[in-house]
């Protein structure tokens, strides 16, 4: 049976491509899944996107992953640095989870330093652009492959 991978993006990332190209890459939120999709396929993954621009729908959809996903990617955009409803649900989850963000965040201003969910995530990838996501989805697809060899 494949894993199963939820993708989540936050607030504002449904307007990559017109978005500050030059911090975030002129992909579309679109065109990041396609690639996204295409590089789970080769890896024998199964994948959902998800994208929203509330933090209540995103807690939602984390509590959800816990009985139907087998890992989680998610770009929690501005809430990274606000919400402790976020980081409360992902402390539900008993899959790998890898934070991501196009930009470096520690490379920005101080208030973007700051991450809510740094800690409590196998780990975090940022500032390669679009191309981090392909980075994430290798990075679940050796957690989980070393899960099983355990
Ligand atoms: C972001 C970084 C955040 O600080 C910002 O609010 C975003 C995108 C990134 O992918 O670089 O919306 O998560």
């Amino acid at each position: 049976m494949k894993h199963k991978l939820l993708v989540i993006h936050g607030p504002n990332l449904n307007m990559l491509g017109k978005r500050e190209p030059e911090k975030y890459g002129t992909s579309t939120l679109d065109e990041i899944n396609a690639r996204l999709t295409a590089h789970c396929f080769q890896a024998n993954l199964e994948v959902d996107t998800f994208q929203s621009n509330h933090e209540g729908e995103i807690v939602e959809k984390i509590q959800h992953a816990r009985d139907s996903f087998d890992a989680l990617i998610i770009n929690p955009a501005a809430y990274t640095h606000t919400s402790i409803a976020i980081r409360d649900a992902i402390l539900l989850l008993n899959i790998p989870v890898v934070e991501i963000h196009l930009s470096n965040i520690y490379k920005r201003e101080s208030f973007r330093h700051k991450s809510m969910l740094c800690d409590v995530v196998n780990g975090q990838i940022a500032g390669f652009g679009a191309f981090g996501y392909l980075m994430a989805v290798d990075a679940i697809k050796n957690t989980l492959q070393a899960e099983k060899s355990r």
